[in-house]
């Protein structure tokens, strides 16, 4: 773990500051981990990712989704790729649809929370620094496989987007996309995102919509996710706290996804 990340990056549950330590892993090698110096809280750093996840935290649907993207993390891009090429655009095509909302500058701060393969950040301008949170490790494993080839540094963090990792207003873009729908608690990742962006930040927050949803529902693969909704899919407006600025939802992708976009005041 770069060291510079830890001016970024806090204990998910009391918000304190954290330090790196390294110990003996009994082996005879070190081992590096995070420790909340007031609780005595530790985080194991795996294979350079920061862990802040506990097996005993992850229940309900975010359990499902982890497994499921634990899963299918090889396939993933293969099949995003399927679905540019059913709607008759180029993988990037279809990402600067929400991606170009997005106000990156060189040097920009940009966080993706469930950054997933890291297909996203690829697209993004190449002099801004990338982090990304996912709760699957095979997703994560994937991004950074992918970061490898892509020539792309990310700082990459295991966690939940409902609990996020780091300190109030440490980012300049903070941006979701593609699993909001399914999240535990959707109203907590939405309060998340905009506490670690600095004021001033616009926002993307993205998924499947209804229409999907509905196509979704009636195929055999599909439809075990999609068919027992109690209330349909809409873009979470009304989870944003007030006063957020220049809130807009579009639909994009042929009608398939929703788009909600906002700004943070300054
Ligand atoms: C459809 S993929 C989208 C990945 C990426 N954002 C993209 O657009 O390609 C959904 C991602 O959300 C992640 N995810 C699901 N529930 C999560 C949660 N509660 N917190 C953080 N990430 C989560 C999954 O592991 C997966 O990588």
């Amino acid at each position: 773990m770069k060291t510079d990340v830890l001016s970024l990056i806090c204990d998910p549950e009391t918000h304190d500051a954290l330090e790196i330590k390294t110990e003996n892993d009994g082996r005879g090698r070190p081992r590096e981990f995070l420790v909340n110096p007031k609780t005595g809280r530790r985080y194991f750093i795996r294979k350079g990712i920061p862990v802040f996840l506990l097996e005993s935290e992850i229940s309900g649907s975010n359990r499902k989704y982890q497994t499921m993207y634990d899963r299918m993390a090889r396939f993933y891009d293969f099949s995003t790729w399927l679905y540019s090429r059913w709607k008759g655009m180029s993988v990037e095509a279809r990402l600067c649809e929400y991606l170009d909302e997005l106000e990156v500058a060189a040097g920009s701060l940009v966080l993706e929370i469930s950054v997933g393969t890291g297909r996203n950040l690829r697209v993004l301008p190449r002099g801004a620094e990338f982090f990304g949170l996912d709760i699957s490790w095979g997703m994560l494993k994937q991004c950074r496989r992918n970061g490898a080839k892509w020539k792309l540094d990310v700082s990459l963090f295991m966690g939940t987007a409902e609990r996020l990792p780091f300190k109030d207003e440490a980012f300049d873009v903070v941006f979701h996309f593609g699993g909001i729908n399914f999240f535990n608690d959707k109203a907590a990742a939405v309060r998340e995102m905009i506490r670690v962006a600095k004021p001033g930040t616009k926002f993307v927050i993205g998924d499947e919509n209804e229409a999907l949803a509905k196509k979704y529902e009636k195929l055999p693969v599909t439809g075990g996710f999609y068919g027992h909704r109690s209330t349909a899919i809409s873009a979470p407006v009304d989870l944003l706290p007030p006063g957020m600025q220049d809130v807009r939802v579009k639909d994009i992708a042929g009608g398939d996804l929703y788009c909600l976009t906002f700004r943070k005041p300054s």
